[in-house]
């Protein structure tokens, strides 16, 4: 019987990344939930494992890289990588930017990602049909006024993608980014504005239906599920009330 595939998601703990434990563990595959918050990622495996499904936590800090390698040694094979832990920090303008958000944001999520899949890609390529998934952003795209520091980090991973797909092609790993616009999640402009709830309400004020953690997961779901020759190269998603990162639409 062959062995059930292997799914690692970082920043399971929350939003997005949890959400894609879900349903990668509904399509079957058995998920390693990282993130540095240990007890969330262990409550939401000892659901997923309770409801009949394959999980396991693991607490890691993608910026880590002596922790990252670590934690590489435990996968002879991997069947698919999602880069999911990231975000935002401040919504400053350039001239007035906190160089520290910056930096912290291109740590997490460039050199976060970079560090996770060096040290994976071995597994993955010897699964035989590995799938790495990048979870950038349409600030990783386009710029918008106050974004700055994030969508220089975004533009960052993008670039990482782009350039990873490049040099594997031929080798047995296909690279996805996944570029989400609005998505309320319960942490993501939270975190990005330290706490300040109220301004982060503000984020989705007026706006009908913004994207959800599920619809993003669904959307990575499907990408990795594909045929393997197929490789979704690019995938944009938007809620329908926004056309750009500043056209939205808001009933307010
Ligand atoms: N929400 C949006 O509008 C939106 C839109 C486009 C793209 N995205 C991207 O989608 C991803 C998930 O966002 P989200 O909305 O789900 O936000 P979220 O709820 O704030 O989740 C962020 C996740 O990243 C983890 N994380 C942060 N720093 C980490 C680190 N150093 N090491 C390991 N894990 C770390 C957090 O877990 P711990 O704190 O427990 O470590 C958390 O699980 C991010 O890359 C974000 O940039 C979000």
């Amino acid at each position: 019987m062959a062995a059930t595939p292997i799914a690692v998601v970082t920043g399971a703990s929350s939003g997005i990344g949890a959400a894609t434990a879900r349903t990668l563990a509904a399509e079957g595959f058995r998920v390693v939930l990282t993130a540095r918050r240990k007890d969330r990622v262990e409550a939401l495996a000892a659901e997923l494992n309770e409801a009949g499904h394959q999980a396991t936590a693991y607490q890691l800090d993608v910026t880590d890289r002596a922790a990252v390698d670590e934690f590489a040694t435990a996968f002879r094979t991997l069947a698919v990588l999602v880069n999911n832990a990231g975000g935002a920090l401040g919504a400053d303008p350039v001239a007035t930017g906190d160089p520290a958000d910056w930096r912290q944001m291109y740590e997490t999520n460039v050199i976060g990602t970079l560090n996770v899949t060096q040290a994976l890609l071995p597994a993955l390529t010897a699964s035989g049909d590995g799938t790495i998934v990048i979870l950038s952003s349409t600030a990783a795209l386009a710029a918008y006024e106050g974004g700055g520091g994030y969508v220089a980090a975004k533009h960052g991973e993008h670039v990482l993608a782009e350039t990873l797909r490049l040099e594997i092609v031929g080798t047995p790993v296909r690279v996805i980014e996944v570029a989400p616009g609005m998505v309320r999640t319960e942490e993501f402009a939270t975190t990005r504005f330290r706490g300040d709830t109220e301004k982060a309400a503000k984020v989705y004020a007026g706006v009908a239906a913004p994207l959800t953690a599920e619809d993003v997961a669904d959307t990575i779901g499907w990408a990795v599920t594909r045929p393997s020759h197929v490789n979704i190269d690019l995938l944009v998603v938007r809620p329908r009330a926004q056309a750009s990162n500043t056209k939205v639409h808001r009933e307010l």
